[in-house]
């Protein structure tokens, strides 16, 4: 990757921090020392640094779990972020449809983090994807995405919380880089946070 691009992907990454760090201070309610964070559809799972500080000093010991199904992205996702005695990484190739199938997702995860969730490119899979995410959350949990463009996030926001999750706030970032080559698209254009369902069974 060249100079610029990093210097970019940097760029857009310290805004997120930026935006991430209070809105998760003041909506995880994690009383377990140990948080355990899903990077779902993480692809090279470039946030792992930012999700490292935020949450790091929130809790004793942190486990940070990517998944995708590319496994080129997710060999660039290990060969950069290595555990550590306080941080666990982990990136599994596995099917987001299906996370109740992953036995290192068995602990329920307080936070989960879909960067630029894609909707757009396939409803029914996407909608089965929240609802496994949603699964997968602790009671106190919190589930937050970002997204690309407006249409898209109004309708993933809409698909959330018709499976019964409560959106808690949903902002758009003001410094969001835009994407040159696709109209309306920007980098973390919108950020929302949403707590589970209360009426759903853990870990159906
Ligand atoms: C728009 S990319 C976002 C990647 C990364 N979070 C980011 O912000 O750069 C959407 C990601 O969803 C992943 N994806 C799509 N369907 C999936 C599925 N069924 N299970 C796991 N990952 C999936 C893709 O491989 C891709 O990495």
């Amino acid at each position: 990757m060249n100079t610029k691009l990093t210097s970019l992907l940097n760029d857009d990454l310290n805004k997120l921090k930026t935006i991430l760090t209070p809105l998760i201070s003041e909506n995880l309610n994690a009383t377990n020392p140990s948080i355990h964070c899903l990077n779902l559809a993480c692809g090279r799972a470039d946030e792992s640094g930012i999700l490292r500080d935020i949450l790091a000093p929130l809790a004793q010991s942190l486990k940070i779990i990517g998944v995708d199904i590319r496994e080129r992205e997710l060999d660039i996702a290990r060969s950069r972020w290595r555990s550590d005695p306080h941080t666990e990484f982990s990136f599994l190739y596995h099917d987001a449809t299906k996370l109740h199938l992953i036995t290192e997702l068995a602990h329920p995860c307080n936070i989960i983090l879909m960067r630029h969730q894609n909707y757009w490119n396939g409803a029914t899979t996407w909608q089965k994807i929240y609802d496994s995410a949603l699964n997968r959350l602790h009671p106190n949990g919190i589930l937050i995405i970002t997204s690309y463009f407006d249409k898209e996030h109004l309708q993933a926001l809409k698909a959330i919380q018709q499976l019964g999750a409560n959106l808690t706030i949903s902002i758009q970032n003001p410094h969001s880089r835009k994407l040159l080559d696709a109209p309306n698209k920007s980098v973390d254009r919108h950020i929302a946070i949403f707590t589970r369902p209360e009426t759903n069974t853990p870990f159906s």
